[in-house]
């Protein structure tokens, strides 16, 4: 048994509002059903991330690496490497010298991408590190002197609240130097129903996707919860441009989690908070960068302007 799940969960269901941590989702079906929600017709985030880099590598590659010196390519949050797969594709026919280095929570994933790069690129060079962001940053900085090239993508930059976004990235900045490079995927705002629609499929793969957490307490940590009495319900807010989805319990009920030899009580219509998504407008994308240490090179943008990758220097 996770110590740390166990704990985290005690706590999140102890607090007033209820939480649960998104980084809990992804365990074996929590990857499958990502894997699904990213092939959503709804789910248009990862379709734009992918145009961009269709549309934009060779231009991705001069900023990289302007001058075609070494660099180390790292991913933080690398999934199954679907988008980047066309940079490296790219880059190893462009000859570019570089170490792709994929950064993630899940061993599952993270040995499937392994396995599919080796197999279809003999001879690109990479270093998986299975941990979680920051763990991943500290241990990378004692073995790297290449220029860093560091990749956050999927607007996963929106699961963080504001304040927790600027911490995270003057960490990076930290750890950077000028002639680094960092490359962040941001949602912009746009139609709230197109917005809303990428969180609330028609085929409910984002609901069971969000009901495998609850799942995964049933199954490790032996709790009791009836996946039928928790309503997924995402709402979004143009204001603050805040996506939040809820897990809503539909009676009042008790449940109990073995291995916390705990009861938890929910009442009627009471909502568990699950994550927050957060969509940016080009203002917004500048404050984040000035206010933790950087400024911004360039926006990269796909045809519908749905979605920027903004490419950052140290300030
Ligand atoms: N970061 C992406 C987003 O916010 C992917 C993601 C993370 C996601 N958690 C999710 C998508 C939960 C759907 C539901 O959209």
């Amino acid at each position: 048994m996770d110590k740390q799940f166990a704990e985290d969960v005690r706590k999140g269901l102890s607090a007033e509002p209820k939480y649960l941590h998104s980084k809990y989702f992804y365990n074996e079906n929590g990857d499958r059903l990502f894997q699904k929600i990213m092939e959503l017709d709804e789910y248009y985030l990862t379709n734009s991330e992918y145009d961009i880099f269709e549309n934009q590598k060779s231009e991705l590659l001069e900023y990289f690496s302007p001058d075609g010196r070494r660099f180390d390519l790292i991913e933080l949050g690398a999934g199954d490497g679907y988008k980047t797969i066309v940079l490296i594709s790219y880059f190893l026919q462009k000859q570019a010298e570089f170490t792709y280095i994929p950064v993630d929570i899940s061993r599952n994933v993270l040995k499937k991408l392994s396995n599919t790069l080796t197999g279809n690129f003999p001879s690109l060079e990479i270093h998986p590190v299975n941990d979680e962001y920051f763990h991943a940053l500290e241990e990378l900085n004692k073995v790297d002197f290449d220029r860093k090239v560091i990749l956050f993508l999927g607007s996963n930059i929106g699961n963080f609240r504001e304040d927790q976004a600027i911490l995270f990235l003057s960490h990076l900045a930290a750890d950077m130097t000028h002639d680094d490079r960092l490359l962040i995927g941001f949602d912009l705002k746009k139609d709230p129903d197109i917005i809303l629609n990428a969180y609330n499929d028609r085929e409910g793969v984002t609901r069971d996707f969000n009901l495998n957490l609850l799942t995964r307490i049933n199954e490790e940590l032996d709790g009791d919860f009836d996946l039928t009495l928790f309503k997924h319900y995402p709402t979004y807010n143009p204001q603050t441009g805040e996506t939040v989805s809820y897990l809503v319990s539909m009676k009042d009920q008790h449940v109990r989690i073995g291995a916390l030899d705990e009861i938890f009580h929910f009442n009627e219509w009471e909502p568990v908070f699950m994550e927050v998504s957060q969509k940016y407008s080009l203002p917004d994308i500048e404050r984040l960068a000035v206010n933790s240490g950087f400024s911004i090179e360039m926006n990269f943008f796909d045809k519908r302007e749905f979605f920027t990758d903004s490419l950052w220097v140290l300030k």
